[in-house]
């Protein structure tokens, strides 16, 4: 019986594929502000909490930061149109664009910006 597969020790090397701890992360992560939680829980968490949609995982700062580095008015440009499997506005329809901001920095860094 092939029960042991590995349970992934911890290795601080190059962005790897995200593991179980990763996605729970993602999971329990939420904003602080009430307001963008329920933004945050009926839009983009759906995605950026399933490793199934391909989206980068809230609060795993490895997928995150090649997309950072594209500049935070790229990714809250592509947030609103739309990017690939990326729906435009998360389909969160009445987010604003510093909703959309506020939510990516979240996301990205499990921190909250000041909106
Ligand atoms: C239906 C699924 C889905 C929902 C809902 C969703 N996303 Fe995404 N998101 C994706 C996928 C898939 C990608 C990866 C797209 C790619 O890189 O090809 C992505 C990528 C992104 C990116 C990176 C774009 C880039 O240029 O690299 C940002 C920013 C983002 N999402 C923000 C959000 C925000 C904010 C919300 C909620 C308001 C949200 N998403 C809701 C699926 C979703």
């Amino acid at each position: 019986m092939l029960l042991l597969m590995g349970l992934a020790a911890c290795k601080e090397e190059a962005p790897q594929p995200p593991s179980a701890s990763d996605l729970q992360r993602a999971e329990s992560l939420r904003p602080a502000s009430a307001e963008l939680r329920a933004r945050y829980e009926r839009s983009c968490l759906a995605c950026h909490t399933s490793i199934d949609a391909k989206a980068p995982l809230t609060g795993d700062i490895a997928q995150w930061k090649p997309r950072l580095g594209k500049g935070m008015d790229v990714l809250v440009k592509h947030a609103m149109e739309g990017f690939n499997a990326m729906p435009p506005k998360g389909l969160c329809a009445d987010c604003s664009e510093a909703d959309m901001r506020a939510l990516i920095v979240f996301m990205s860094q499990g921190k909250e910006e000041q909106r």
